[in-house]
């Protein structure tokens, strides 16, 4: 068979990273969280103290840190400079400033690249999550999806990921995930956008195994 890629995209909290994983592991592909590979650049800018706020300081800073994503379904690990910073990259100092630096095009240009290596080193395909898959990266994806879900639902659900329980901490989750969207959506250079061939599934009413067994669908139409 054809190596096969299956892509999704859609703002943070969809369930996107929970779902496209077990997609992988279930049809036996590879899996790319480009997320983490932006937050990697983003951990590595921090820790070398550029200024993430200055666009030309990091374009002129992005070519240097080395990332490696690992495409195991079952235990993707992120390196940077050959340290491992899967813990790290999820941290508020990094969620603070990933969507400032994911609108700088060099960071974008490399990090597309390196997606790209990945999806054609993968043997039997693979399923790729992100903000611009469908639109960019991989205009000729054999499946599109697009996760939506109601800004309360994504905002409840990071809460329970992170552990926080209380009303003021679940309201700045939600405004933070608002500030990420309305950041990641009007940017210039690849908006988180719905592609025009992609599904769009609201799991707002929908539990993960309802999602995965959805998608596995779709993906069964297309073969
Ligand atoms: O998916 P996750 O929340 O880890 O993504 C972190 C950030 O990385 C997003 O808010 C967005 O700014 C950026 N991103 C992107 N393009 C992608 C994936 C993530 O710009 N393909």
């Amino acid at each position: 068979d054809a190596p096969v890629i299956v892509v999704l995209d859609g703002p943070a909290g969809t369930g996107k990273s929970t779902v496209s994983r077990e997609i992988a592991t279930r049809l036996g592909l590879s899996f790319l969280d480009t997320g983490a590979m932006y937050r990697a650049m983003t951990y590595w800018l921090l820790q070398n103290g550029v200024d993430v706020d200055d666009a030309e300081a990091v374009a002129n800073a992005s070519a240097k840190p080395v990332i490696l994503s690992g495409t195991d379904a079952d235990g993707p690990t992120i390196t940077v400079d050959g340290v491992d910073v899967s813990g790290p990259i999820r941290g508020p100092e990094v969620t603070a400033a990933v969507s400032a630096v994911s609108a700088v095009p060099e960071v974008r240009t490399r990090l597309v690249d390196l997606q790209r290596g990945s999806a054609a080193a993968a043997p039997r395909g693979i399923v790729a999550e992100g903000r611009d898959m469908g639109t960019v990266v991989f205009p000729e994806a054999d499946l599109k999806v697009f996760l939506t879900a109601s800004a309360t639902t994504r905002a409840t659900r990071r809460a329970a990921q992170l552990g926080v329980a209380d009303p003021a901490g679940v309201a700045a989750i939600l405004a933070d995930i608002e500030r990420r969207d309305a950041a990641d959506s009007g940017r210039a250079t690849s908006p988180l956008a719905k592609a025009d061939d992609a599904i769009e599934v609201d799991t707002s009413e929908m539990d993960p195994e309802e999602v995965i067994g959805h998608i596995l669908g779709l993906v069964r139409q297309r073969a």
